[in-house]
């Protein structure tokens, strides 16, 4: 939801500011804007577009000196203009914000500076930024202007500000939206994450809700909303730079399935001693604790969401504890019944999705106790839970995830393996076996990714369809949804995904040639031969059977157009493979159709307001 950067430094630096900020796109994509300070004056370029568009037009790069804020927007308040984009001023255009987030009690704010005398051009939120901190210049000091301001404000930001008369500062606040501080040498930087800027430092602060900072090219300060001064860590971050690049693929959504053998071995490594499950020091559980727990509750958005019921099958199948997934929206407006004996786990992607960070906060309100999984180190979700389990997928930059996934369903496998075994719900033996299972998933993963050229054949026989099903069962239910996302997501085709069996209270009712139908179809011993019958009730209405079966199977085949096979896995661990021929799937109908496969229409990669 809106990306934000900004830089202060010795040299010039609109070639880090466009880098940054191009990096940061996947937030936002409607809107640009760039604004420098010379001569205590600004000079402000913006426009409506992707970055590249706006670029052509304004030429970004001509905008030259050594402080500066950028911005790309995901639209709230007010349509998607050039005067809505970013950055926005003040009425005497010497106070300059960039701003993720949303300003709730903006509209009072902007009603009583109107009386004030103050003049508003655009209908964002936003801009009563600018003028709250105009109107508290009148009596104060640049820094307890910003101060009072944000003690007036109430809602979410991450927030870079200007100051045409203090050019060689650069302000930043956050409280509630993900805002970092890049350290470097002669040059400080504040960015919405870490990988836009990794090229340049690796050295981050993780700004906290209600801090203030004020970097200079050589210091940075940071106090709190009374004007405590805190002294913050610097985390060295281990992400390399490159692996944020394409590295020679079309795009990073095909880069990052591609990479799901390293992610999800990186995310087994050193996690797996002979037949133990040993997370590092941040899982933070006591074993005592996990052996008593009588429920667990998983919350997550989007993608995470799916993981989470892909998880409440294993946990429920393997480890024996009753396990409810909700979307963190719904259950943040709850009263959760939450007991001591409750475990409650946040998964997310980013670590920064407000939903899932409300969630969060309303079960700690419980006193129960929280882990979350999570692929951003130091991200906001990771600091409130009491414990962590990082996936290990690296910088995900396309907006429909893919590798967080599968890396999710591994810790999810991982933390089963543990619970069970601290339970004694499988004996060594069944331990022994899941533990092989997921060791030889980075090699069979690469095996699938060698289909890749059967997808496509797929992908060009159907790409101009409009609807689509997507059918699963047991762990592959989940499946069938998060497929159905992925092609909905990035492809504009209307997809669902359904219960095989469920498909004849309703969706049978689409069925016709017309109708492409994904049916997940592992060989296992709990509904294979039922999936066998659906894929029969599909194919007697003359659906387009898109089958993916396990390797060697010679049912499925005689009964589909298409097969697409994996290999031979456990049960819970089929999911882990059968998800990457779909996100294939969707990836390149999407790229026949010609779209912008990394930033769909609409969508954020992060969702950092409500
Ligand atoms: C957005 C993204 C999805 C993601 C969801 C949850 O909708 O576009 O790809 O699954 O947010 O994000 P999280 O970072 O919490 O996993």
């Amino acid at each position: 939801m809106c990306g934000i950067v900004g830089v202060v430094s010795s040299k010039e630096i609109n070639e880090k500011l466009f880098n940054g900020l191009s990096n940061l796109e996947y937030r936002g994509y409607d809107s640009v804007g760039m604004c420098f300070i010379n001569n205590k004056n600004f000079k402000i370029k913006k426009g409506v577009g992707k970055l590249e568009e706006v670029h052509k037009k304004v030429n970004f790069l001509r905008l030259q000196g050594n402080v500066g804020i950028g911005h790309c927007r995901w639209s709230t308040h007010g349509g998607v203009t050039k005067k809505n984009a970013h950055p926005h001023v003040d009425c005497k255009n010497k106070i300059s914000v960039v701003h993720n987030g949303i300003i709730e009690n903006y509209s009072e704010l902007k009603d009583e500076l109107i009386r004030q005398g103050h003049k508003f051009y655009s209908q964002t939120d936003t801009e009563v930024i600018a003028h709250l901190i105009e109107d508290n210049l009148k009596d104060s000091r640049i820094e307890d202007a910003v101060k009072l301001a944000l003690n007036k404000i109430e809602g979410s930001y991450a927030l870079g500000i200007l100051f045409a008369d203090a050019p060689e500062k650069l302000f930043a606040a956050r409280n509630e939206s993900p805002l970092i501080i890049g350290v470097g040498g002669n040059e400080n930087f504040i960015a919405s994450d870490v990988p836009s800027i990794l090229s340049y430092t690796n050295k981050i602060i993780y700004l906290e809700d209600k801090e203030i900072a004020v970097l200079t090219k050589d210091k940075v300060k940071i106090f709190d909303l009374n004007g405590v001064n805190k002294n913050k860590k610097i985390h060295a971050i281990n992400w390399s730079a490159e692996a944020a690049q394409k590295s020679g693929y079309k795009h990073f959504m095909l880069k990052e399935i591609y990479e799901q053998p390293r992610a999800i071995a990186d995310t087994l490594n050193e996690r797996i001693r002979n037949s133990d499950v040993v997370f590092e020091k941040e899982f933070n559980l006591k074993n005592d604790f996990l052996r008593k727990i009588s429920r667990i509750v998983v919350v997550a958005c989007g993608t995470s969401w799916h993981a989470a019921l892909v998880g409440k099958f294993m946990l429920e199948e393997l480890a024996k504890i009753p396990t409810e997934v909700e979307y963190a929206s719904e259950f943040r407006y709850r009263h959760p019944l939450l007991d001591n004996n409750t475990l409650f786990i946040a998964i997310s992607q980013s670590g920064e999705t407000a939903d899932t960070i409300a969630a969060l906060k309303e079960a700690k309100k419980y006193g129960v106790k929280t882990l979350s999984i999570c692929n951003v180190m130091g991200s906001s979700i990771t600091r409130i839970s009491d414990g962590v389990i990082y996936t290990r997928a690296g910088p995900e930059i396309g907006v429909a995830s893919t590798k967080a996934f599968t890396t999710q369903l591994a810790v999810l496998y991982l933390l089963t393996i543990l619970l069970a075994k601290l339970r004694k719900t499988l004996n060594e033996k069944q331990v022994k076996v899941m533990i092989e299972g997921i060791r030889k998933i980075p090699l069979q993963l690469q095996s699938v990714l060698d289909e890749d050229y059967e997808i496509l054949k797929c992908a060009d026989l159907y790409y101009h369809k409009l609807n689509s099903i997507y059918l699963g069962r047991g762990v592959n239910f989940p499946i069938a949804l998060e497929g159905a996302l992925k092609l909905k997501e990035v492809s504009y085709i209307h997809a669902e995904g359904y219960p095989a069996a469920e498909m004849k209270h309703g969706p049978i009712a689409l069925i016709d040639k017309n109708m492409p139908v994904v049916v997940i179809a592992p060989h296992d011993i709990y509904t294979y031969k039922k999936v066998l019958g659906n894929i029969e009730e599909v194919k007697a209405r003359g659906g387009i059977i898109i089958a993916i079966a396990t390797d060697n199977d010679d049912n499925i085949p005689k009964k589909s157009k298409h097969t697409i096979f994996i290999p031979k896995t456990l049960y819970t661990l089929s999911s882990i493979l059968a998800v990457v021929p779909l996100q294939l799937l969707a990836y390149h109908i999407a790229d026949k159709l010609g779209y912008d496969v990394d930033k769909p229409r609409n969508l954020s990669k992060t969702v950092t307001v409500e």
